[in-house]
Parts: C-alpha cells; structure tokens; sequence
C-alpha cells in the first residue's frame, strides 16, 4: 500500500473507532514489542471495545485490501503477531468477564481478558479455569484460542481447544459469526468453533468466547523426583496415573543442563534436590480431600522410591514450597543467559524421546562445541521443549540449528509445533508434519473463508 493510503485508511479507522482508538507512526512503533520478540513495524494500531469495532475494522481492511494481525498478550513464540506492513488488531480493550454460569460452570468472556484474570475470577466462584502457563500475567484468552494453548496441565485438562465450548469470530469481510454455545453437548453439524481454535487468526478475528470450567481442587501436592535412567520415566508416569486415581495433573521433566540453569545465579531458584541426577520431574496432583490426598500422594511416591523409579524425591510442604517449586519450571527466560536461544515445541512419542535427544544434542555439539541446549518439557504430553543458543548469530545459523531440531522428527511421526503453533518461524517447517492433502484443505479453507488474504497473512501458509 502507499503511504497516501495508509493516512486514508488510518482516518477512516479513527472515524470508526474514533481517535483514541488508533496509533499510527511512531506510536504504532512502540506498542509492537512483544514478550520475546518485536512485532514488526504495523501501519495502525487499533483498539475495539465490542465485536461490532472489529467488524468495523476488518470492513475497512478489507475495502483497502490491507492485512490485519490480530493482538492478544504479544506472548507468542512462534511469530504469530508478528504485524509488519499491516494494522494490528489489538484486543486489549475487549477485557470484561460478561458471565460465571456456577451450576452449568461456564465462564463467558470478550478475548481481551488476560488469562490469570480469568482464573482468579473462576476461582472466586470455586471454579478453575484449568490453563496455565507461564505467560499467565499477560496471555490472554483471545489469544490462548487462537494458539490453542497448551501449558503445565494439559495431561489433565486438555488444551485450549478442550475449555471452549463456544466463541464469536469476525471474518475477513467483518461478517460476524456468533456461534456462543454454552452447552456440553451440542452435535448439530460442523462445529464451527474449531475453525478459529488454533489456525492463529488467519480464519477470522475472535472476539467472545464461553469456556467450561471444572471444579476448583481441594488439594494440591507438588513434588521434584529424580530419575536415573530414563527408561523409568514412562513407567513412574504410568504409575502414578493409576495410583493417584486421575488426579495427576502435571508431570513436567527437566534435563539437567535445565535444572542447574535454574538454579543457578542470577536465577533466583534453589535447588530442591542435589544436582548430578540425569533428570528431574515436577509432579502435581490436584484433588478434592487435603488430608487423604496428601497421604495417598506420599504413598504413591514412596512406592516410587522403594521400587526406584526414583532415586530422589522432595515433596512441597507448604504452599510457598509450591509456589517456589513452579517457579523453577516457569523460569524458562534463563534461557537467554547468553544469548537469544532459539525455541522449540516439538512433540513426539515418549518412546523415541532418549534416542531423539541424544542425536540433537550431538548435531549441535559437533558444530557448536559450546552450545547450550536446554531440553526440558511437558514430558506427561509427549511435549519437549529444546532451547538452544549456538553460542553465533548470523545468517543461516537459525536454519542450521531447525534443521538439526526437526530433522528427526517426520520419519518418527512427531510434530515440529506440540503448542506454541506454527506462526511465521515454523512454516517452512509444516510439511514435515502435515501431508499434501491436509495442506490442500487448509489452503482451501483460507481460501474460501478471507479470498483476498488479508487476515494475518503469511501466518501458517504462504
Ligand atoms: C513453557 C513454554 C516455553 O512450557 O511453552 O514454558
Ligand atoms: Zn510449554
């Protein structure tokens, strides 16, 4: 677009919005940093407060045929928001919690609200809004759709896909759809929402959306185990699938380089086992009865060790002990130490997870004998995260460390995005782990839902 149009089409945002609304220049410039990354220079920033401003926008959008990029918390990992050349569609404002349905435990929301906003809210009603990650305090809900989130408890509850019973959408023409369901149960048709779950704003804006809520735990336990080889991973998570009754809802294990990052200066955690154990697992149950749960937890983790599954283990005995124990899985910034490590979400069978590991860490090590690569994860998912600074920076380096991440991963049927979602930084990547027909329904589906590419464009697909 010329620069003469982007003053028409930044006046007539402002005449929709109204001026306090829309941040062009400058000021556009400096709202485009994000958690982990900048988000590229946008035209206009805008600000709706209802769905009808984001109908409004994407009908102008559209007349201009200019790209919009929908904005949640800016947390994404994967370059999802990234806004360069287009009008960033912020939903901060779109912040109110509209209802807490308490006997059917639903929760309705516009997408703007921050996602540990909502759980406190949840909670207030003895709810739980069940997911939780790192970026709480600035994630929100629109967002955590749009990704379709994954975090510290989905071996429980699921992804965010899972907690969305119903949403609003804008498409690109600034049609809306309203399809808020609040039931369970609902088999009538194609189940529109999951069009919006997860395809990272390329199909439409969302703007409201009714979540499922569960009972808010009684009890919560929390422990760090280690582990001597890895072959008793896999069966101390199935044992304590079974011996705490359902109730296992983390189960997050850190390779060592991780573990000492955390808690080392200037991390502030310490320690709460010795260091030198091949790994480290972060188990929580939440449960519905303090004393029983403590003990049977106890139990369970006691067996654990006489059968040495695990070697070590700590368990939380207080609530600060919790809180601190979390804090360590959380800390992932570490991670920067040294320089920008490149992150990675891949997903793979357990199974294949030693062999997977051990042949990375050595790619990189042949190449980057300094490399720090921390490996850690949602291990209860079949989730690890790899985070690797090869120690350079320059052209082809960020390539050359995907190409050693990835690599292994189609001939063992993983996947190069478990859930940070594939964004800008995965997409050369997508084939690997999506074949030529499920690619041609995807484009034919951005096709027929924004002909003229202008929502979040580049996103996913070319
Ligand atoms: C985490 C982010 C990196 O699990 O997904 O901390
Ligand atoms: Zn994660």
């Amino acid at each position: 677009m010329q620069s003469s149009s982007h003053a028409q089409l930044t006046e007539a945002l402002s005449q929709a919005l109204g001026s306090g609304a829309v941040f062009a220049g400058e000021a556009a410039l400096e709202k485009a940093q994000g958690s982990w990354m900048r988000l590229g220079a946008p035209i206009a920033v805008v600000y709706p407060k209802s769905t009808e401003d984001v109908s409004a926008v994407l009908r102008i959008a559209h007349r201009f045929g200019c790209p919009v990029t929908p904005w949640g918390g800016k947390t994404g990992l994967a370059g999802g928001a990234m806004a360069e050349g287009a009008v960033a569609l912020s939903l901060e404002r779109m912040n109110a919690i509209e209802d807490i349905d308490v006997a059917s435990a639903t929760m309705t929301v516009q997408a703007g609200v921050i996602l540990q906003t909502a759980c406190e809210a949840a909670e207030a009603e003895g709810l739980l809004l069940p997911l939780d990650l790192g970026a709480r305090g600035s994630a929100t809900i629109g967002g955590n759709i749009s990704t379709n989130a994954g975090g510290n408890r989905v071996l429980r509850y699921g992804m965010m896909r899972d907690m969305v019973l119903g949403l609003e959408a804008v498409l690109a023409d600034g049609t809306i759809v309203s399809s808020m369901n609040r039931l369970m149960k609902n088999n009538t048709g194609y189940d529109l929402k999951q069009l919006f779950i997860g395809s990272e704003g390329t199909l439409g804006v969302v703007t409201r959306a009714v979540l499922r809520l569960r009972s808010a735990p009684v009890s919560q336990n929390t422990a760090y185990l280690a582990v001597a080889d890895f072959d008793a991973i896999p069966r101390l998570l199935r044992r304590l699938e079974a011996g705490l009754g359902g109730s296992l809802s983390a189960f997050e294990v850190m390779w060592p380089a991780f573990y000492d990052l955390v808690t080392t200066e200037p991390a502030k955690g310490k320690p709460p086992l010795p260091r030198g154990y091949p790994y480290y697992v972060l188990v929580e149950s939440l449960g519905g009865d303090k004393a029983a749960d403590a003990e049977r937890f106890e139990q369970v983790l006691g067996r654990a060790l006489e059968e040495g599954l695990v070697v070590d283990a700590v368990i939380a005995k207080s609530q600060a002990e919790q809180a601190k124990m979390w804090a360590l899985r959380d800390d992932v910034g570490q991670v920067n130490r040294n320089g920008p490590a490149i992150t990675f979400d891949v997903s793979l069978r357990i199974a294949d997870m030693p062999a997977y590991v051990a042949q990375v860490e050595d790619k990189l090590r042949a190449r980057w004998p300094k490399v720090d690569n921390y490996v850690f994860g949602h291990l209860g998912d079949g989730n690890l995260h790899v985070l690797v600074w090869p120690g350079e920076q320059g052209p082809g380096i960020k390539k050359a460390v995907e190409d050693i991440v990835y690599g292994p991963l189609q001939a063992i049927g993983g996947s190069v995005s478990a859930e940070h979602g594939i964004g800008l930084s995965k997409k050369a990547y997508l084939p690997m782990s999506r074949n030529a027909g499920e690619l041609a329904l995807m484009k034919a589906l951005k096709t027929l839902l924004d002909p003229q590419s202008i929502l979040n464009p580049g996103k996913i697909l070319d």
